[in-house]
């Protein structure tokens, strides 16, 4: 059985996790794809350049829509130009507008195609541009997901295993919502060294609960005022994603999901399998954990009915 997958857009994200398919042999067969051919080609003479030197081999495909027709996931990621914060309102209405431009004629070419796989986003505002991708292509809700939450979640992980000199992999729980500014630290689900951190964090004065979730909403800022973009740690999510969707594992992962309660997209664990969203959940969340899903959920949706009206 074959195993392709498709990356539409070969910026810094799209081309990491080309790197990462391609370093790690998940795939049998890679299509790139991206407006820029000068870019594309480069790139995908680089990624033959390092066939000699890898343990497994990838069949890697130039700038063919057709191609994406059975893939069993295709990628997006294009058009992120980043926010540069200086005027982050600004920036992201230029971001939703370039990027909706491109949900559109992606989702519409792939439809086009016949495109039936997963579909997994990544493009900013990732829950929006997830939305927008679930109705241009017309697939299934289940079929189609965005990194989400997954990337907010490692780094909330991250600086909760910091915070306790555990590795991250020993923190479970999830950041959920909006990948974005409204997102939240949902403390009622996480746990560390055996313990709900809430019990933790109620006895010990190392933990800041607000301060951690402050530094895991500014993560991506952090990464981009350094170089203007962020790659490695959202290339990692989508190769997890993918990695799941292709040997389906049925494995529970925070990712934007479309959650019938909001009508819209959001970042909220689900079970994924060779069919995208295999099984939904429902979390025991506390009262003000489940305002702020609601708020966070209806300003996802807010910006999807404006951009489609
Ligand atoms: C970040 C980008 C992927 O949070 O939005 O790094």
């Amino acid at each position: 059985m074959t195993r392709k997958v498709g990356v539409v857009g070969q910026g810094h994200v799209g081309e990491t996790l080309a790197n990462n398919l391609l370093v790690t042999g998940t795939v049998d067969e890679l299509v790139l794809v991206d407006t820029n051919e000068k870019k594309l080609n480069a790139n995908a003479t680089d990624f033959e350049d390092m066939a000699a030197n890898l343990p497994t081999h990838t069949k890697v495909v130039r700038n063919d829509y057709q191609a994406l027709a059975d893939a069993d996931v295709v990628v997006i990621a294009v058009g992120n130009i980043g926010v540069q914060n200086d005027d982050a309102k600004h920036d992201r209405f230029v971001e939703l507008k370039v990027n909706s431009v491109a949900a559109k004629e992606v989702g519409t070419k792939l439809k086009e195609v016949g495109f039936n796989g997963v579909l997994v986003s990544i493009s900013n505002p990732c829950d929006v541009i997830a939305a927008l991708f679930q109705k241009y292509t017309g697939l299934p809700k289940n079929q189609v997901v965005g990194t989400g939450t997954l990337l907010d979640t490692a780094r909330l992980r991250k600086v909760v295993g910091q915070a306790l000199d555990v590795d991250p992999r020993s923190v479970s729980g999830y950041a959920l919502g909006e990948h974005g500014n409204s997102q939240f630290a949902a403390w009622s689900q996480v746990r560390v060294l055996g313990q709900n951190i809430t019990d933790l964090a109620a006895v010990s004065d190392q933990l800041d609960l607000d301060a951690l979730a402050e530094a895991t909403k500014a993560g991506g800022y952090t990464v981009f005022h350094g170089k203007l973009y962020t790659n490695f740690g959202i290339a990692a999510a989508a190769l997890r994603l993918v990695t799941a969707i292709l040997n389906d594992a049925n494995v529970e992962l925070p990712c934007s999901n479309f959650r019938e309660e909001y009508g819209t997209y959001c970042g909220y664990p689900a079970v994924l399998g060779k069919q995208g969203v295999v099984k939904t959940l429902q979390l025991n969340l506390t009262a003000d954990e489940e305002k702020l899903l609601a708020k966070s959920a209806n300003y996802i949706k807010t910006r999807f009915d404006e951009t489609v009206q």
